[in-house]
This record gives C-alpha cells, sequence and structure tokens, in this order.
C-alpha cells in the first residue's frame, strides 16, 4: 500500500487546494470552486470535491463551504457532478440537503449516520479536515474486509474534525478498479474526555428523487432468504436483526431498484454488510422526497464506550451499482466476494462431494452405525465422510440436544476406539471411481477424507464445561438465564473464552486426520449484560476464527446456524462455505438458493441431497431432481444412510457423482445468470466460464399442462456471435440468447442439466 496524494492542513480546503490534486485514475480530487454570485451575492468557495470511479460507475462527494459533506451522486459513470439539481446546502440548513455523513442535532430530522455522547452533549460538529489516498486497501482493525492489490482498489479517507471536542472520524471508501463497487467505512476516535458511540452506520447515502423498490430478503428456520420486493413509501421502511448474530429472519444485504428494473435491465443499487451481528437497515423518504439509505450496527446493540484517543471502526459496507439489472448487481458481489473478500484458498477450489449423517442418524450414531455408510458411501464414489452432532461427551454424553454440549471429548461407548482410530478407518477406505473418471482415479489413488461437526460458541447447562465454568455464558446478575435448545450461548467476548474456543478445536484438529469442519451455532444471543456485549462478541469471534483458520489454512471450513441463520459476508472472509439451510426439500431449495444468490456467489453454498419423503416437508421428489437442486451450489453432498439406499438410486447415484463432478468448475469459477423470474414455476440457472463455456440448469417445478406452455428459457452472458454445441446440436450464441430454448417433460418435478460448449 502507498500513499499517492493528500490534502491536510488546519483548514481543509486550502490545504486540499495547496496539495496540488492530481489524477489517481479510480479516484480524482477537484479542487474547492467558488459558485457564481446568486442574486449579487458572493457565495463562499467548497471544499474539494472527491470522484471516485469503480469500473462502470461514479461516486461523488463534495465538502461543502461549511464542511460538510455532500452526497452528489451514486450511480453510472459520469465525468462530472459540477452542481446537484436537486441537492446543496441552502438557507433552510441540512435538513433539505443530501448529506454523506449526517449527524444529529443541528437540524437535519431524519434518521442520522452516527450519534456520540460525551462531556453530557449529544451533540457533535464533525468538518472536513483534509484527505489521504492509498493505493490498494488497508485493513480494518479486528474486522473481516475486502481486500486487493494496489492495482486493484485504491481507497480515499476523507478527515473530519470536532474541534470542540476533540473528537475526529475518518471516513474510508474503497474503489475497486475491476468492478463497479465502492466500500465504506468509518473510524471514530474520541476525544480527550472519552465518549460513547451510541450509533454508527456503516452507510447513510441520500438518493435523489425518484420512483425506487426495496429488495431484500426475510426468512425464519428452514426457509430462509424468501425475496421481498415493496415500493418504497414516504416514512420509514426497514427491518433489523436482533439476534446478536446476522440471523434467518433476514439478510444484512438490500437494494434499491427503480420499478422497471427486471433481472437484466435497469438499475439496481446493492448494500451488503460485512459483520455477522446484530445490524439495522433503513430506507427513509422525508425533506424534498430524498430517500435515505442506512445499514449498519443495530443502535440497539451498541452504545460502545472510548477511553480518551480510543478509537472505534464500523464494519464495512459493500456498495455495487449495476446497470444491467439486479442479475448485474448478483454478479458483481460474487466476483467481489469470491476474489477480494473469502480469503481461504478452497474459495478457487473445487469441492469434494461429501456424505454428512445428520439426516440419516441423528443423534443416534456410533463407531458401528457410521462406519457402514461411510463403506457404502465410498464404494459409490465420494470422497468425503462428515460426522454431524453427538460424537462428543463423556460425563453428559451428548445422547440428544439436552445434554454434552461443550465437552469436545469423543464419546468412548461410542467410539471405543477412540476419534482417531475412527477418523483413520475412514481416511483408509479407497473411493469408488465414478464414470469417466481418469486413470489415476481407478488405480485407486483417492482415499475418503474424514470431516467433523462442531458448535464452539454454545454449551449446555448439563455439561462438564459448565459445571466448570458457570461464568462463561451470557448472563446478567441473577435473572434466570434463558435456554434456547436446551443451550446457553458462551460469551465469546471473553478472553478466556477465546482462548478455551481455540485450544479446544486446535486439539481436536491435531488429534485426528480431519479435513473438514462443519462448525454450527444453533440459537441467538440472551440476557445480554451490556448493549454492546453483542458486538464485542462478535470481535472475539473474529479473532477465534482468525487464530484458527490461520493457524489450520487446509482445512475445509463450512458455517452453519440451524442451516443459513449466519450466512453472511462476515463469516465468508473465514470460511469459503456455509450450510445452506435445514430444509433439504428440493422443491424449496430451489427459492432458498436463488434467494442467497442475490448476494452471495453459489460457490459458498452447501447443498446435499436428501432421502424422500423429505424428513421437514415430507414431500418426494425424483432423486434426479434432488440432485439437480444440489449441484447449483459449490459444496455437493448426500444428506441420507447411503446403506438404505433402494437399488433403483444406487444404480443412478455414480452417473450423478459424475456429473457433480464434472458441473462444479462451473459454479465455482463461473457467472451466474438467473434465467427467470423470481415467482417462475420453471426456473432456469446458467453458469458461464471465463472460456466461454456454460452450463445450463433447467427445472420444472409444476408440469405444464396442456394448453400452457413454459416460456422458451432465453440464456444470457453468451457471445451473440459465436457458435455453441447445445444438447446434442449447433446453435448461435444470438439464437439461444433471443429465441431461446423449450423444453418440457411430463411430470412435477423434472430438471435438465445441459452443457453449452463454446465452439473452438
Ligand atoms: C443444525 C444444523 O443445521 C444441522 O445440519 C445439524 O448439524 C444439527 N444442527 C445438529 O445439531
Amino acid at each position: 500500500m502507498t500513499q499517492v496524494a493528500n490534502g491536510h492542513g488546519a483548514n481543509g480546503h486550502a490545504a486540499a487546494s495547496a496539495a496540488k490534486p492530481r489524477r489517481v485514475e479510480a479516484i480524482r480530487v477537484e479542487p474547492p470552486t467558488t459558485p457564481a454570485p446568486v442574486d449579487g451575492e458572493e457565495q463562499r468557495p467548497t471544499g474539494p470535491t472527491f470522484h471516485l470511479n469503480p469500473a462502470n460507475a461514479s461516486y461523488i462527494i463534495r465538502v461543502t463551504a461549511d464542511g460538510d459533506l455532500d452526497h452528489v451522486h451514486w450511480g453510472a459513470r459520469t465525468r462530472n457532478a459540477h452542481t446537484s439539481p436537486d441537492g446543496g446546502r441552502d438557507s433552510w440548513g441540512p435538513v433539505r440537503t443530501r448529506r454523506e455523513f449526517p449527524d444529529a442535532g443541528h437540524g437535519d430530522f431524519r434518521q442520522p449516520a452516527y450519534r456520540i455522547s460525551h462531556a453530557g452533549t449529544a451533540i457533535t460538529d464533525l468538518r472536513y479536515k483534509g484527505y489521504d489516498i492509498v493505493s490498494g486497501k488497508p485493513p480494518l482493525s479486528g474486522l473481516p474486509a475486502t481486500f486487493g492489490a494496489d492495482d486493484a482498489v485504491s481507497t480515499l479517507e476523507i478527515h473530519l474534525e470536532d474541534e470542540l471536542a476533540g473528537i475526529k472520524a475518518t471516513l474510508s471508501y474503497g474503489v475497486f478498479h475491476h468492478l463497479p463497487v465502492v466500500t465504506r467505512s468509518v473510524r471514530l476516535t474520541a476525544g480527550a474526555e472519552g465518549a460513547v458511540v451510541d450509533e454508527l452506520a456503516s452507510l447513510s447515502i441520500d438518493f435523489p428523487v425518484g420512483d425506487y423498490e426495496m429488495l431484500y430478503t426475510y426468512g425464519q428456520w428452514a426457509r430462509e432468504n424468501q425475496v421481498v420486493r415493496r415500493k418504497v413509501d414516504h416514512g420509514i421502511q426497514g427491518f433489523q436483526s436482533l439476534a446478536g448474530y446476522t440471523s434467518a429472519a433476514h439478510n444484512p444485504f438490500f437494494a434499491l431498484v427503480n420499478p422497471t428494473t427486471t433481472e437484466s435491465l435497469g438499475q439496481a443499487w446493492g448494500f451488503s454488510l460485512v459483520y455477522t451481528g446484530s445490524f439495522a437497515a433503513q430506507v427513509e423518504v422525508a425533506a424534498k422526497g430524498y430517500a435515505r439509505a442506512s445499514l449498519g450496527l443495530n443502535p440497539a446493540h451498541l452504545s460502545w464506550a472510548l477511553g480518551p484517543g480510543e478509537s472505534f471502526t464500523s464494519p464495512e459496507v459493500v456498495c455495487v451499482y449495476s446497470g444491467s439489472g439486479v442479475g448485474g448487481m448478483s454478479r458483481a458481489f460474487h466476483n467481489l466476494y469470491r476474489q477480494h473478500l473469502s480469503r481461504s484458498d478452497w474459495t478457487h477450489r473445487t469441492r469434494p462431494t461429501l456424505i454428512n449423517n445428520w439426516e440419516a442418524t441423528y443423534f443416534d450414531l456410533s463407531q458401528d452405525v457410521l462406519l457402514p455408510i461411510a463403506e457404502r458411501a465410498a464404494g459409490l464414489g465420494i470422497k468425503m465422510f462428515v460426522m454431524d452432532d453427538g460424537w462428543f461427551g463423556v460425563k453428559h454424553p451428548r445422547v440428544n440436544d439436552h445434554q454434552g454440549l461443550g465437552d469436545w471429548t469423543p464419546n468412548p461407548l461410542r467410539f471405543p476406539d477412540g476419534l482417531d482410530t475412527f477418523a483413520n478407518r475412514v481416511t483408509d477406505l479407497k473411493v469408488k471411481p465414478l464414470p469417466g473418471d481418469n486413470d489415476t482415479a481407478v488405480a485407486g489413488a483417492t482415499h475418503m477424507q474424514f470431516g467433523i461437526w462442531v458448535e464452539p460458541e454454545m454449551v449446555n447447562p448439563k455439561s462438564e464445561l459448565y459445571e466448570n465454568h458457570p461464568d462463561w455464558v451470557l448472563h446478567s446478575g441473577k435473572y434466570p438465564h434463558t435456554t434456547a435448545r436446551n443451550q446457553l450461548v458462551l460469551n465469546v467476548g471473553l478472553p478466556e473464552v477465546q482462548d478455551y474456543i481455540v485450544d479446544v478445536v486446535s486439539k481436536l484438529l491435531s488429534s485426528s486426520n480431519i479435513s473438514y469442519v462443519k462448525w454450527d451455532n444453533n440459537r441467538g444471543m440472551h440476557e445480554l449484560q451490556h448493549p454492546s456485549d453483542s458486538h464485542r462478541y462478535i470481535l472475539g469471534l473474529y479473532s477465534v476464527l482468525d487464530r484458527l483458520t490461520t493457524a489450520f489454512p487446509d482445512v475445509l471450513w463450512e458455517g452453519c446456524a440451524s442451516g443459513g441463520a449466519r450466512f453472511d459476508p462476515g463469516l465468508l472472509y473465514y470460511w469459503p462455505q456455509h450450510w445452506v439451510s435445514d430444509n433439504t426439500d428440493a422443491r424449496d431449495r430451489v427459492s432458498i438458493q436463488l434467494g442467497l444468490s442475490l448476494v452471495y456467489p453459489p460457490s459458498t453454498f452447501g447443498c446435499h441431497v436428501s432421502a424422500v419423503p423429505n424428513h421437514i416437508t415430507d414431500r418426494k421428489t425424483p432423486l434426479e431432481f434432488r440432485a439437480h437442486v444440489a449441484m447449483l451450489g459449490g459444496s455437493f453432498g448426500l444428506e441420507l444412510d447411503a446403506t438404505k439406499l433402494s437399488d433403483d438410486d444406487a444404480k443412478q447415484l455414480p452417473a450423478i457423482l459424475a456429473l457433480s463432478e464434472k458441473v462444479n468448475p462451473y459454479i465455482i469459477h463461473g457467472d451466474m445468470y438467473r434465467l427467470s423470474p423470481w415467482e417462475s414455476t420453471s426456473p432456469a440457472v446458467l453458469y458461464v466460464l471465463p472460456s466461454g463455456d456454460a452450463v445450463l440448469f433447467a427445472f420444472q417445478l409444476k408440469d405444464a399442462h396442456f394448453p400452457d406452455q413454459p416460456e422458451p428459457i432465453r440464456l444470457q452472458g453468451l457471445d451473440k456471435d459465436a457458435e455453441y454445441e447445445f444438447d446434442g446440436e449447433v446453435y448461435g450464441g444470438d439464437e439461444l440468447s433471443t429465441a431461446g430454448w423449450n423444453w418440457w417433460k411430463e411430470g412435477d418435478y423434472q430438471s435438465r442439466v445441459v452443457f453449452v460448449n463454446k465452439v473452438k
């Protein structure tokens, strides 16, 4: 990282002009200007204007004559925006301006971006002091954040100060050169008297007057990520998590779109918070009809005390602009999160097919029950066996969800030969080659890998851990503890709890041949003694994950939280994949997975084929359909008892596994195009590799009974001038994109996977 420009000094305006602003490819600083006289009255000079130019987009901020920051533009690329027709400070004060970092207390009667109490007042007056521009992107202290090399991203830091209180703020903007992305975060530093940060949004942005809709997801256990699109109206509309974690109720993401925006056309502004704790998101339409969008830490879980000179950094928010519809926005998020957020090597690697025993055995497991499942799976060609909940606990064996959580010693009755011996038996198994495997695999070089389930942030009251450390759980004085799923939450904000988790997981990983960890988390926080205990916990969790993933970089880590209750960019920084939902019904998974793909790359999805009737919905769907839906995600597996497969299913599985391995590189490396409306009963998805080759997934949830016909599937992302081999014939890219392709098969829950090979 190198400093490439700056403007500093007692008077920010003068300093900025004196610093001879130089042209930096992604960030341009326009010197202060003096507006033309109005009604013969001389105008005061403004401060500099910052032009942030990520790929195909512009983000413009102007320092006002008062040293406040006006938000001028975020959207399509423009060379200039000297005047903002509907913005600008006027005699009515800040209530009628589009502001970049709005405070509370000086007459802007909308949602502030921050509130700080200090020395008996809640008023602050942060004014522009100067800026720095660096190539690359400095990390955020203690927080996960996007990253990039000097040639991929540049960073602007705008410095503000309240001279009365000595409080300082630095607004950081990461500008990505090859993606339409600007990231934002804020660092606040207390003055000599200390301060309390009561509220701090990562994003506050005032959109110009216009017609907007808000796109986001809602859900609950087993029904995560249902897409909502609603009109943005006067007043406040928003959503939040107060669970202490991101939760299944909402993802820390929303987009603003115009009513005419579709999947492939029109404007979309997406915002995604790189954070795992409680958050708040809202859009407020107030004075003049401007829409103020904000996203960040939930103020109900903040109130962070700072000693003199201490700093507080907000999580990062990622802002994506798309002029090519919601799909363009999603692909920008996918590329950013794959290339510049998820730091595991696994992010860029195809994933082993796996079998997980949870739905096969639930808590009823032992080495004698599991080994035959692993053996049968290896015989089918599955590459990894994952042992789920129930393998641990000595004094209080984890034979159900009432006890044992926290005691990470293998259950000696269930594993009399020890965990390492069991793991070795699994890893000694040779995986049967799949149809089409190459000679090395045929020679038997592939051995099964072993993975394990843990839930280290939690404890059952009936456990040795709780007996020894009752004070380690979240609790508040003498108030009774609230249990959920019979468990309590360890206070990961405490350094001793952090050390315990790192120690216990490190010992486990060093004790046996373990290649994969499923890290579960099955309830929300309770009895927060102080509101900020929640954020302190999340910072503690990040420190734990940093230590563990640094110490065990080769392990394939998968996040899980009763399914997808903590599927967020914060955890994606440490872990390359996440279990999508406990609902493995393929019909329901289509909408859950597509909803998740609004923001998250499908390469990060853990998706398994389970038995029918489905354990949650009781629905029966064909094996091929279940498999095709699961192949949409980067980590494909089975979640059933392989010893109980029907002859027919066992016969089909090797070809299904071979197909899953063939499509996996497309999911890991390809660009995803959703080809159908959200509510379609014939959803279709295309993944296009950088080489131009693609794979199409087409589903028919309901039979299109005569006389209805499903719409043709029109492919996107193809080279219209090229020829493609498709379903046994050669088609032009133009034909596949415009006329499209029709298919139909009798019966509900049908599916096709078709390769689209560019003729070279
Ligand atoms: C919830 C997870 O989502 C399931 O997959 C399973 O691991 C259970 N917890 C185990 O308790």
